[in-house]
Formats: C-alpha cells, structure tokens, sequence
C-alpha cells in the first residue's frame, strides 16, 4: 500500500524515532508499504517518520545513482546507530521527499560506521562511503528528527521561507500523495 508522504511543517518530522521491538506486529507490513511508497515516489531513501510513523527505522536503494565507485545498497535499517563518521566533509546536492522541489548542497563526513538490525533482527555493523553513507546519514537524521536543510546557512533558508511555507501548506507540485501539516 502506498503511504502519503508527510510534508515539511508536519511535527513528526521533529520527532526522534522510538526504538523498535521485534514483537512488533505492524512491522513487517510497515517496510512493505515504505518500499512501494519509496519507489512510487522514485525515492532512493525513506524514514518511517515520513510515512508518520516515529520509529527508527528507515530504507535506502542507492540503485538510481548509478555510480560504479560505489556498491549499490538496498537495505533496510532498524534501530540504527552511527557510531563513527570520518573524512573530510564534502558537499553533496541533496532532497527530500518530504520537501519537494527543493535541493540544497549539504557538508557531510565521507565515510561511517553503523550499527543496525535488518527486517529479521540480525544485528550488523559495517561502514559506508560515499554515496551510500550519504543516503544513509540523510535518512538517519530523519530518525532524529533532524532535515537536509538544518544544515544550510540562515541566510540560504530565510531565502527558502516561503517556498518552505508553500510546501506545508500543500502547494509543492509533485505527482505522489502528501500528507499535510494538520491546520493550525
Ligand atoms: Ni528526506
């Protein structure tokens, strides 16, 4: 089932994600529905807080980037932590389902550690480079309640106030189903 995606202004956002238990009954149905959700939207990653759901968990499948310096990963990521970031920072254009139409250069460590468990509760921990730590690092903030566009200078975003209002207000032109901010 394709979930609405939850627009910028939305208060889950701003959540940290809970841990999440294996017992979880919904679980399972859950990363279905963020797959299609992901892929509907031609996303390469997804956090649950998107999808309104506060827990740690979120998806990734670089596939689309197409660059052969790095492995192509499709994971997903429960109760992740990162444990090391490392590297000099480098800038990378990113976006965010949750803020159409917007893209922004954002600074981060090239390379991570991270613990994790997948869809089966098996505990890894590996490190990513490049893109994939990129994606990574990107849908981890989500799970913290942290946005792309935190990271861009006050100056930068006082420029993206109204656009940034427009899309809470549900006038970002994007051809998924969102999920708007309720009225206040
Ligand atoms: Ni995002």
């Amino acid at each position: 089932m394709i979930l609405p995606i939850v627009a910028y202004g939305d208060p889950v956002l701003r959540k940290a994600g809970a841990k999440i238990d294996q017992h979880n009954k919904d679980l399972q149905a859950l990363i279905v529905n963020m797959w299609q959700t992901m892929y509907n939207a031609n996303g390469v990653g997804l956090a649950a807080p998107q999808v309104n759901k506060a827990v740690n968990l979120f998806i990734v499948d670089t596939e689309s980037f197409d660059d052969e310096r790095y492995p192509i990963i499709k994971k997903v990521f429960i109760n992740a932590e990162i444990l090391e970031e490392w590297g000099d920072e480098w800038d990378f254009e990113e976006g965010c389902l949750s803020i159409p139409n917007i893209r922004e250069n954002v600074s981060r460590r090239p390379h991570l550690r991270i613990r994790y468990q997948d869809e089966h509760f098996n505990t890894f921990e590996e490190e990513y480079s490049g893109i994939p730590a990129r994606v990574i690092q990107h849908e981890y903030d989500h799970c913290k309640g942290k946005l792309f566009i935190d990271y861009i200078s006050e100056l930068k975003r006082r420029l993206l106030k109204n656009k940034l209002l427009n899309i809470s207000k549900g006038g970002a032109k994007v051809d998924y189903k969102m999920r708007l901010p309720a009225n206040k």
